[in-house]
C-alpha cells in the first residue's frame, strides 16, 4: 500500500537516497529541506508524488508550520524521518560555546522540533512511525566527536522515553544506528572547532591528521542503509534501535560490552550504599 513520507535533510545523503528510492516504488513524500533546487531533478520526473517545503530545522515555529501544511496538503502522513543533522568535529576543549549550541540545537532540539510537531497528528489519525536518525556515536564516545556523539546520546534517550510514552496511541518510534558512510557528512557538510597545537599529540590530533590523509574509513553502502530504514519503517513492528554497518555492530558491541564490564567490576561498591 502507498504511503506517505516527511522526512527532513533530502538536499544529500541518507534524506535524498530515501526520497529517490520512495519516489521509484511509488510513495509520497514530502521532503524538506534548505537549499530550495536541491531536488528539482525529482520534482521533474515525480510532480504527482513529491512536493519539497523549505525548512531549517533549528526553529520550532517554520516546522510547525511546514508540518501543518504538509498535513494539509496531504492528509495522513504514515512516517517521518527525523533525519537533518551535522557532525561538529573537535575536543571538548577546542569548540566555541557558539559551536557547541549549534550543533546541540540542529541534532537534538531539530530533531525534537520535527517530532514533537507530528504527535498531535499521529494521535489524531490513529498512529504513525517515526524514524530518529542517531548513529553508532549514539553509543560510543570517541576523541574529538564528542559534541556530535552526546547528541546522538541525547536522541538515543529521548527517543526510548518517547517510544514508552506514546505505544498506547499506536505510535512506534527507531532509533537508526548507522555506521560511517560516504555521504557528504564527513566531508562538506562536517564543520570543525579550530585546532589548538596542544592537542596534535593526543587523540585528537591523530583523527584530524587521519581526515586530511583521507584515511577515514567508511565501510558501509549509503544506499543500503537508506534502503535498510525503508524497510524497518515497512515492518509492523519496527525494533526500538537498528545498527547498520559492519563498523556499527562491532563498536556498539563493544561499548555495551565494555559497560556491562565496568558495572560488574563496581558491583560491591554499588550494592554497598544499600540502606
Ligand atoms: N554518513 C554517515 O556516516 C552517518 C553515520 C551515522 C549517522 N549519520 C546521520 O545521518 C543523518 C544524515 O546524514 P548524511 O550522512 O545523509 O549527511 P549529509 O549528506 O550531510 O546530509 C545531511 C542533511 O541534513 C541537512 N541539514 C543539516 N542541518 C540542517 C538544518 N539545520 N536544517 C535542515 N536541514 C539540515 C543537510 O542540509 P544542507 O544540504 O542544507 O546542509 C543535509 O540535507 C544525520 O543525522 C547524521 O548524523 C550519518
Amino acid at each position: 500500500m502507498t504511503k506517505t513520507w516527511f522526512i527532513t535533510g533530502t538536499s544529500s545523503g541518507f534524506g535524498r537516497l530515501i526520497t529517490e528510492k520512495l519516489l521509484v516504488r511509488g510513495d509520497i513524500v514530502a521532503a524538506t529541506l534548505r537549499k530550495k533546487d536541491a531536488l528539482d531533478d525529482l520534482l521533474r520526473q515525480y510532480p504527482q508524488q513529491l512536493k519539497t517545503y523549505a525548512l531549517d530545522v533549528n526553529n520550532e515555529a517554520p516546522t510547525n508550520d511546514v508540518t501543518a501544511q504538509v498535513i494539509k496538503d496531504f492528509g495522513k502522513i504514515d512516517v517521518v524521518i527525523a533525519n537533518a543533522g551535522y557532525a561538529l568535529s573537535g575536543a571538548i576543549e577546542e569548540a566555541t560555546a557558539e559551536q557547541i549550541s549549534a550543533q546541540f540545537q540542529t541534532n537534538i532540539m531539530g530533531s525534537l522540533f520535527t517530532i514533537r510537531a507530528f504527535l498531535p497528528h499521529f494521535r489524531e489519525t490513529g498512529g504513525g512511525k517515526i524514524l530518529q536518525l542517531s548513529s553508532m556515536g549514539g553509543h560510543v564516545a570517541f576523541a574529538g566527536m564528542g559534541y556530535y556523539q552526546a547528541t546522538k546520546w541525547a536522541m538515543e534517550c529521548l527517543i526510548e522515553s518517547l517510544i514508552a510514552e506514546v505505544e498506547n496511541f499506536n505510535i512506534q518510534a527507531c532509533l537508526i544506528e548507522p555506521g560511517a558512510a560516504e555521504t557528504s557528512f564527513g566531508n562538506a557538510s562536517m564543520q570543525h572547532a579550530k585546532a589548538m597545537e596542544e592537542y596534535e599529540n593526543t587523540p585528537v590530533g591523530a583523527m584530524r591528521e587521519r581526515r586530511k590523509s583521507g584515511n577515514m574509513p567508511r565501510p558501509n553502502d549509503p544506499d543500503k542503509i537508506a534502503q535498510a530504514m525503508i524497510d524497518c519503517a515497512d515492518s509492523a513492528q519496527m525494533p526500538k534501535r537498528l545498527a547498520l554497518g559492519t563498523d556499527a555492530y562491532d563498536k556498539i558491541k563493544a561499548a555495551l560490552l565494555s559497560r556491562l564490564e565496568d558495572l560488574e567490576k563496581n558491583k560491591e561498591v554499588t550494592l554497598s550504599v544499600a540502606k
